[in-house]
C-alpha cells in the first residue's frame, strides 16, 4: 500500500531534445506532493516518467531511476502495464470513455486485468464511486453514459476509474484546470481523502490550490527557453509558500514571473 517513490538522476527526451534533466526527489506515501512551475519547464513530462507513460510517445526517451520502494520502475524485468496499474493517472481533460456507460467506465480498468464475479464488480464500482464522492449522484443512472455527466462529475469519474485497480501511487496532471470552482473544491476535499490511501503527486498552476491540497511542494524552472527544466527545490509546502530557499521560487510564487 502507499508506496515511496525515490527519483535519482532522472532525464526525459523527445527525440534529441532534453525536456528534464537530473531531477532527484523523493514523494512520501500517504502524502500530497505538488509539481508547479512555469509553462514548458517540464511538469507533465516528469509525471508520466512516473508511470512510464513517457515512452509511450513517439521519440521519448528517460535515463535515470524511479524507485517504488525498493523496485525500480525501469529495470529491464519490469513490466510497464503492471506500473501503469500500480500508478494510476488522471489528466487535465477529463476522459470517461465516451461510449461507455458510468459503470463501465469504472470496470474498464478491472477488466482488462481479469475476470470478476458480476457482484464483485458492483462492489468495487460502489466502492470507487463513493471513494471518489460521486455515489451518491450517479447511483440510479449507472447505465447511462459516463460523457453526459457535468465537466466535475466527469473528473470524479475518471478518478473512480483510477482508484478502481487499487494503485498505489495517482498522479494527476491539473486535475481541476478544466472545472468551476465549486468541483474544484469538490475535487480538493476528495484528494484529502485520498492521500490516506494513496501516494498523490499533483501537477497545478494554482497556487492556492497547491497550498491548500499539497504537504510537499516541488517547484521547477528553465534555465533559459530551449534548456531543460529542472527541480529548483522541494520543501514542506508551509515552508515554501512562506520563506522559500531559492529567490526564483520567490519570484514565481509571488507572480513577478511565469
Ligand atoms: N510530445 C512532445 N513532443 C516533443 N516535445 C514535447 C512534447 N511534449 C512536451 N514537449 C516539450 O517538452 C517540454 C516540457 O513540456 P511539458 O508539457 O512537460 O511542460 P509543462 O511544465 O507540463 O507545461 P504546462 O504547464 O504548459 O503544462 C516543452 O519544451 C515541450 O515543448
Ligand atoms: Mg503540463
Amino acid at each position: 500500500m502507499a508506496k515511496r517513490i525515490d527519483i535519482s538522476g532522472l532525464n526525459a527526451f523527445y527525440g534529441s531534445h532534453k525536456a528534464i534533466e537530473d531531477i532527484s526527489m523523493t514523494v512520501e506515501p500517504r502524502s500530497v506532493t505538488a509539481f508547479i512551475g512555469p509553462s514548458g519547464c517540464g511538469k507533465s513530462t516528469f509525471l508520466r516518467t512516473l508511470n512510464r507513460m513517457h515512452e509511450v510517445t513517439p521519440g521519448g526517451r528517460v535515463e535515470g531511476k524511479v524507485l517504488l520502494d525498493d523496485e525500480n520502475l525501469y529495470d529491464a524485468n519490469v513490466d510497464p502495464v503492471t506500473v501503469r496499474r500500480t500508478v494510476g493517472m488522471v489528466f487535465q481533460r477529463p476522459n470517461p470513455f465516451p461510449t461507455m456507460s458510468i459503470f463501465d467506465n469504472v470496470a474498464a480498468g478491472l477488466r482488462l486485468n481479469g475476470s470478476y464475479r458480476k457482484s464483485e464488480l458492483n462492489d468495487i464500482v460502489e466502492r470507487s464511486l463513493r471513494g471518489a464522492n460521486l455515489w451518491n449522484e450517479v447511483k440510479d443512472r449507472l447505465n447511462k453514459p459516463g460523457s453526459g455527466l457535468s465537466g466535475g462529475q466527469q473528473q470524479r469519474l475518471c478518478i473512480a476509474r483510477a482508484i478502481a485497480v487499487e494503485p498505489q501511487v495517482l498522479l494527476m496532471d491539473e486535475p481541476c484546470s478544466a472545472l468551476d470552482p465549486i468541483s474544484t473544491l469538490a475535487i480538493e476535499d476528495l484528494i484529502g481523502e485520498l492521500k490516506e490511501r494513496f501516494t498523490i503527486v499533483i501537477v497545478t498552476h494554482n497556487m492556492q490550490q497547491a497550498a491548500r491540497v499539497s504537504d510537499r511542494t516541488a517547484f521547477f524552472n528553465l534555465a533559459a527557453v530551449g534548456k531543460p527544466g529542472r527541480l529548483i527545490e522541494i520543501d514542506e509546502t508551509e515552508r515554501i509558500f512562506s520563506n522559500p530557499s531559492v529567490q526564483a521560487t520567490e519570484d514565481y510564487i509571488s507572480g513577478r514571473f511565469g
